[in-house]
């Protein structure tokens, strides 16, 4: 685990990584990112993990997922983020943007697909292609803001997830219908950002392994996906799940495991990085010694922005106990667990 590792030409001090984690912490108004963002970041930065992702970008204004959200929708919003790139580079770390867009979870209500409390609006040709260039001159500015890596957000439900899911996608023309279709999207998406960027970039994808409990996208339609992007020379794939905050028992670590253990069969050399209720070291060393390049975590690293270090100091279990309280907050985010010593 803590050996060096590469995604692309990147090269990572050890084999953690941060899991992008929204912050809450932005400008409401207009998505630029506060003071709040430079102690988080710099706490992580200081904490030895391999490669901190930053929480989802929206990338156009009708994308932002909900309140508070950070943006790099605009010009204007790439002098803040490059506050945050500097000052985790100073602190001799490495940091990725991840680019989103809510779809039907956006907080517009111009935006994609079915939600109990919006009108349907379905994405007509011309939405679609503005979705893709948004992708593109995101990641553009996420280049000129400093950024080490840019990862595409396409898992949680979120609208490139609704596309490859049948069980959100019913549209009829080149968009859905068979995998290559629903498919279609998310690799439009990959291919604009690499045209963008150029190839030396290193360009990482978050992905559901597969839809379950839904059973929309399966982990064999989730394997073709990521050998389809891994043959386009993405480099490197993180799966995690619908669900994705899930409780923790001892005996149900690493829950999205099973599916990228599928996976990982269909990408060849392409780095695969795992999410979801990774809790303690030995687990993870288990798991990068059968298939796993990279071990990332979310709400340990919102209790313990340090725990690389205690783990190199003999430390062996997360104190995160999965409680969800940082998760449901929905304001800051920070652990709200009681016995949390350090609050
Ligand atoms: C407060 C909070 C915010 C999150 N924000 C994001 C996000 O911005 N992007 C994302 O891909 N996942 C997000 N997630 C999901 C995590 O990255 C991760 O996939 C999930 O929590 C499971 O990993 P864990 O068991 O290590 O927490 C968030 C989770 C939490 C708890
Ligand atoms: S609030 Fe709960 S889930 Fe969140 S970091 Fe703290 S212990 Fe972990």
């Amino acid at each position: 685990m803590f050996n060096p590792g590469n995604i692309g030409l990147l090269k990572l001090q050890n084999r953690f990584i941060r899991s992008a984690t929204a912050e809450f912490m932005a400008n409401d108004e207009n998505g630029t990112v506060t003071k709040e963002y430079h102690s988080l970041y710099l706490n992580l930065a200081l904490g030895d993990i391999g490669l901190i992702i930053q929480g989802h970008l929206y990338v156009m204004d009708e994308g932002k997922a909900h309140k508070h959200m950070a943006g790099i929708a605009h010009d204007a919003h790439i002098v803040g983020l490059r506050q945050i790139t500097k000052l985790v580079h100073e602190a001799g770390s490495l940091i990725a943007a991840q680019l989103n867009h809510g779809g039907a979870f956006s907080v517009s209500t111009k935006t994609a697909s079915p939600r109990e409390d919006k009108e349907i609006k379905v994405m007509s040709e011309e939405d679609i292609e503005n979705v893709v260039n948004g992708f593109g001159e995101a990641a553009l500015r996420a280049k000129k803001a400093g950024y080490d890596a840019i990862q595409i957000h396409s898992a949680h439900g979120y609208l490139l997830s609704q596309f490859l899911s049948n069980k959100t996608n019913k549209r009829t023309d080149s968009w859905g219908g068979s995998l290559e279709n629903r498919a279609h999207f998310l690799l439009s998406v990959y291919q604009e950002i690499r045209s963008a960027v150029g190839s030396n970039y290193p360009v990482l994808v978050k992905m559901n392994g597969s839809d379950d409990p839904l059973e929309g996208f399966t982990a064999g339609e989730g394997s073709k996906v990521a050998s389809w992007l891994a043959n386009e020379g993405l480099d490197a794939i993180e799966i995690s799940g619908m669900r994705s905050t899930r409780t923790v028992k001892p005996e149900r670590e690493a829950y999205f495991a099973p599916t990228a253990r599928i996976i990982k069969q269909h990408i060849g050399d392409m780095p695969l990085a795992l999410v979801g209720g990774l809790r303690s070291l030995a687990q993870m060393q288990e798991l990068r010694g059968e298939f796993v390049s990279f071990i990332s975590m979310c709400r340990p690293f919102i209790r313990e922005p340090n725990l690389v270090q205690k783990f190199k100091s003999g430390k062996k279990r997360s104190d995160c106990i999965s409680c969800n309280q940082c998760y449901k907050a929905r304001n800051i985010t920070k652990c709200f667990e009681k016995n949390n010593n350090d609050l």
